[in-house]
């Protein structure tokens, strides 16, 4: 697995507006939803094309375009549905599938509680949405998810990432034989006994959405 944590300073400066206490829903949404669309622009580097002839006013010539199938941008409920609008904004004919997570909390494990996906996604690349990689145990069990139906290529797509998150995906994923590539605003410093991302921006559902 590989994480890319873009290092650009519009994206900096976005995430230091989106992580202060003060920043409100409304801006929250709006910083998120142009933060996603700098981070859609790194994490799609890969995204598949195929040759294209087209005439110009000029001359014809060859460029490129998205390859079939489409991809497949996957937000994670709750809040991963802040990130949608940016994502599709650079990939406007992309579908969209969406997964309610949930945790056990006796056992710990993720599991799913709301899925519209197509049944098979064989040679599809997925875009997962979740704003924050924190314990990893939600983004490890989406992304095994869409493997079991197919999906041979994935890059995930969060605001803030843990150290632990990342490492506990590493080691989750170590026996996929597929791309899993994660990007990212920033790594932050660890998660706190609450399982908060430490500095972080709290919760990011309720800070998208206002309610718990
Ligand atoms: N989920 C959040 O919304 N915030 C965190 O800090 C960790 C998980």
């Amino acid at each position: 697995m590989d994480t890319l944590v873009v290092d650009h300073p519009l994206v900096a400066h976005k995430l230091t507006a989106l992580r202060d206490e003060r920043t409100d829903s409304p801006k929250f949404r709006r910083l998120a939803d142009e933060l996603v669309t700098l981070l859609a622009y790194e994490a799609t580097r890969d995204v598949r094309v195929e040759p294209s002839d087209i005439t110009t006013p000029v001359s014809p010539t060859t460029g490129v375009r998205l390859s079939s199938p489409k991809p497949l941008v996957v937000p994670i409920l709750r809040a991963g549905l802040g990130m949608l609008d940016g994502m599709v904004r650079l990939l406007p004919t992309a579908e969209v599938g969406f997964l309610g997570m949930v945790r056990n909390e006796e056992t710990l494990q993720a599991s799913t509680y709301a899925e519209r996906l197509p049944d098979d996604l064989s040679g599809r690349q997925c875009y997962v949405l979740d704003p924050m990689l924190a314990t990893g145990g939600t983004l490890a069990a989406a992304i095994r998810f869409l493997v079991d139906r197919g999906a041979d290529h994935i890059t995930a797509v969060t605001l803030l990432c843990a150290p632990e998150g990342t490492a506990r995906l590493e080691q989750e994923l170590a026996d996929l034989s597929i791309p899993v590539t994660v990007v990212t605003a920033a790594m932050d410093e660890r998660l706190n006994e609450q399982g908060y991302i430490v500095p972080g921006l709290g919760d990011a559902g309720d800070r998208l959405y206002g309610v718990a």
